[in-house]
């Protein structure tokens, strides 16, 4: 079976926690290193979270963690510790891991993995771009040395989550968005549209994690208790999303992903009104080459499988993935 050595970029919370653990139990994976890019919550806590979750799997020591952009390339933003908590994880506020982060810089991190291994490395991003921007800046060459890259970012036609026209990953550093998605790298976008459409977990499904009585779904439940209540109060509705982990498990294991359509897909940055929204130019009006394969459809069958096995605390297991569709 083929393994898959990815190079994750998160801004470490609740459900980059979940997405970070896909990775680590994955038969089919080898989590080669986390880097961390500024977004959810303070970016000391996201090193932290992304420590203590690599300790929780058992891998203390095994996947370096690289702290790398604390701030976007251009723009002010705020944290959403009033979404995820003032940990990130629910304010569950875990004990620290043993392990340390690495001195190197997550930059630097990202272009040392890659050029070591060219045609290898799947990068995928769960976080804003700040830190993969920078990367392509300093040596465009990756762009082409990567094997794939797989984002969790923007829309397809769909509402914003940050504000009416832009998801929270693009919005925060629009330029490197810009940046990352005209570097020419085989791009894969799994956008909040498909989280919202078929990785929402309810009330119902929360009962069934919640039986499990595993330290897998203790900990799931856990990380997303303020997310929980927050849409509880701001929604009324009793349900959290799962971004991150189904974008992560649509990199394990690609039958996940129904749909995947090659579109052109640019970032605005020009107005303070829709800036960070991602438009996809889905008729092709703008005759444009595509550069993003946009998964348009998921399996939330697929993905639930993926997570309730995870949280039933089974290692995942996947055929090999097969290369994107151009
Ligand atoms: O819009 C959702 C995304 O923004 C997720 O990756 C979440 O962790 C935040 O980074
Ligand atoms: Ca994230």
């Amino acid at each position: 079976m083929d393994v898959l050595r990815i190079l994750l970029d998160t801004d470490t919370a609740g459900d980059d926690a979940i997405a970070i653990l896909m990775a680590l139990r994955a038969k089919n994976a080898k989590l080669e290193a986390l880097t961390i890019n500024c977004g959810n919550v303070d970016f000391d806590q996201e090193v932290e979270n992304a420590l203590y979750t690599i300790e929780l799997a058992g891998m203390s020591g095994k996947v370096p963690v690289y702290p790398g952009s604390r701030h976007p390339l251009l723009r002010e933003w705020k944290t959403v510790e009033y979404i995820h908590g003032k940990d990130g994880m629910g304010n569950s506020f875990f004990p620290k891991a043993r392990q340390r982060p690495e001195r190197r810089h997550a930059v630097d991190a990202i272009l040392e993995t890659v050029n070591s291994n060219p045609g290898e490395i799947t990068l995928v991003e769960i976080a804003p771009m700040t830190n993969i921007a920078l990367a392509l800046r300093k040596d465009p060459t990756i762009a082409r040395k990567v094997k794939e890259f797989f984002f969790m970012g923007g829309t397809n036609q769909y509402l914003g989550n940050q504000t009416p026209a832009a998801e929270f990953n693009i919005w925060v550093d629009p330029e490197a968005a810009k940046i990352v998605l005209q570097s020419g790298m085989p791009t894969t976008m799994v956008g909040w549209e498909i989280c919202m459409r078929y990785a929402v977990i309810g009330e119902s499904e929360y009962r069934e994690i919640d039986a499990m009585r595993t330290r897998e779904a203790e900990f799931f439940v856990a990380v997303n208790r303020q997310v929980r209540k927050y849409h509880k109060k701001v929604r009324g509705v009793d349900a959290t999303e799962c971004p991150d982990s189904i974008t992560m498990s649509i990199v394990l294991d690609r039958k996940i992903a129904l749909k995947v359509f090659p579109k052109y897909v640019e970032v605005d940055n020009q107005s303070e009104l829709s800036r960070g929204a991602t438009v996809v130019d889905d008729l092709n009006v703008l005759g444009k080459k595509p550069n993003v394969n946009v998964v348009y459809e998921a399996s939330s069958r697929l993905f639930r499988r993926a997570l309730h096995n995870l949280l039933r605390g089974e290692s995942l297991s996947a055929p090999a993935p097969h290369p994107p569709r151009r």
